[in-house]
């Protein structure tokens, strides 16, 4: 076990395990995997007396760390690195002070502590403070980073082709408000529905209805256009996926040329943002979109699965699956939130599901066709059960 947690306090306010699994996350990304590290949690009384014997100073501080051996040098894996002792009283008050929550606060000790120990040092200098301030802060966010890999896999069902249905017909039925709703109970964790400027499917009726319906997270695909924006902005959805539009396309073909109309994008991003709508960008598995996305404030890109499903050989197939396996990563480590989506079907969507950087899929087509044989119901149900397992 490299990372060994005691605690002096009985009922702790912070999760034990949690902070233990942390220490190990954070060993891991210094390549120090198999070193080891003692971590103390105590209170402000017992940290007073250890700052008086050890450093000769009156008061409880925040953190203190015991290096087991004066390393001039960075020391080398593996080793025993020494003990970290954190008062969680103080932490309290200083996670109070900086309206944070106390695991935070535990966990931004804990990777001071853990640098000391590495033989960071701000005490030497003014440019050494920097440095360590640097590193802890990129060390918090590929922490962060890792909590969140591989943590969930979301299936939002897009029910425009119920809307397709109907209007083949010029009536009331069947209703994608009705759909989504039958989508939801079946287990999905989101609807989308793309408003097009057309109107070919989803009419403006369904978004209003669905905003009032929709339990879980309702995502409205719309094209950059004045129109649908202010529809957007009046109707508050979850969030947007800007995708590109055009008349005569059967289908949305192709992503967002992000990097040929940054300006126009950076905007309405803004706009969305002010209004408290996360956007997302619907871009080809590229690494010059998803630098893009993320330059204009994007908060999510969603990948475009589309030619990976449409490949004919496995050859092309493993091509275009290493592209999105690639972007996925690139924009997961950049910080953007990762989605796909695009021609999936019970087939060829648990290679995508697997990735641990994607945290949604966004299928329509293939539940919609299914559900024509088997129910909507069930479905849902089975693409739900793919996805899951693929993840594990
Ligand atoms: N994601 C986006 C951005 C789309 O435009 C579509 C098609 O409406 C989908 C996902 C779903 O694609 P499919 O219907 O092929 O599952």
């Amino acid at each position: 076990m490299p990372a060994l947690l005691s605690c002096e306090i009985t009922n702790p306010p912070v999760c034990l395990p949690l902070i233990a699994q942390r220490a190990e996350i954070l060993l891991r990304l210094q390549d120090h995997p198999e070193s080891e590290l003692s971590i103390l949690l105590v209170d402000d009384r017992h940290m007073a007396r250890l700052n008086e014997s050890y450093r000769k100073k009156k008061g409880a501080t925040n953190v203190l760390a015991f290096a087991m051996q004066e390393a001039e040098e960075f020391p080398v894996a593996p080793v025993i690195l020494g003990d970290i002792v954190i008062s969680l009283d103080t932490a309290a008050d200083e996670a109070r002070r900086d309206g944070t929550t106390l695991h935070r606060r535990v966990t931004k000790l804990l990777i001071h502590g853990l640098l000391h120990l590495l033989g960071y040092d701000h005490e030497q200098s003014e440019a050494a403070a920097i440095v360590m301030a640097e590193k802890e802060e990129k060390l918090f966010q590929q922490l962060e980073l890792e909590e969140r890999r591989g943590k969930m896999i979301h299936l939002a069902v897009n029910v425009d082709h119920v809307a397709t249905l109907r209007q083949a017909r010029g009536i009331e039925d069947p209703d994608p408000v009705t759909a989504a709703a039958i989508c939801e109970l079946a287990g999905a964790q989101g609807i989308v529905v793309h408003l097009r400027e057309d109107r070919r499917h989803i009419q403006d009726r369904d978004v209003h209805l669905l905003r009032q319906t929709v339990k879980t997270k309702l995502n409205l695909e719309m094209a950059a256009s004045p129109e649908i924006i202010a529809i957007a902005l009046e109707l508050k959805p979850d969030m947007i996926t800007l995708v590109p539009e055009k008349r005569l396309e059967l289908t949305t073909e192709g992503g967002l040329n992000v990097t040929g109309q940054k300006k126009k994008l950076a905007e309405v991003v803004s706009t969305m943002n002010k209004a408290g709508i996360p956007v997302s960008l619907f871009i080809d598995p590229d690494s010059r979109q998803i630098k893009a996305a993320k330059e204009i404030g994007a908060t999510f890109v969603e990948i475009h699965t589309g030619r990976y499903c449409d490949a004919r050989t496995d050859k092309d197939r493993e091509t275009e699956y290493v592209l999105i396996a690639a972007a996925a990563e690139e924009a997961f480590e950049s910080g953007l939130r990762v989605n796909a989506g695009h021609g999936l079907n019970y087939t060829n969507t648990q290679r995508i599901a697997a990735l641990e950087t994607i945290e949604e899929l966004s299928i329509g087509h293939a539940v919609m066709a299914r559900a024509i044989m088997v129910g909507l119901d069930r479905a849902v149900r089975e693409m739900h059960a793919l996805i899951l397992k693929a993840r594990g």
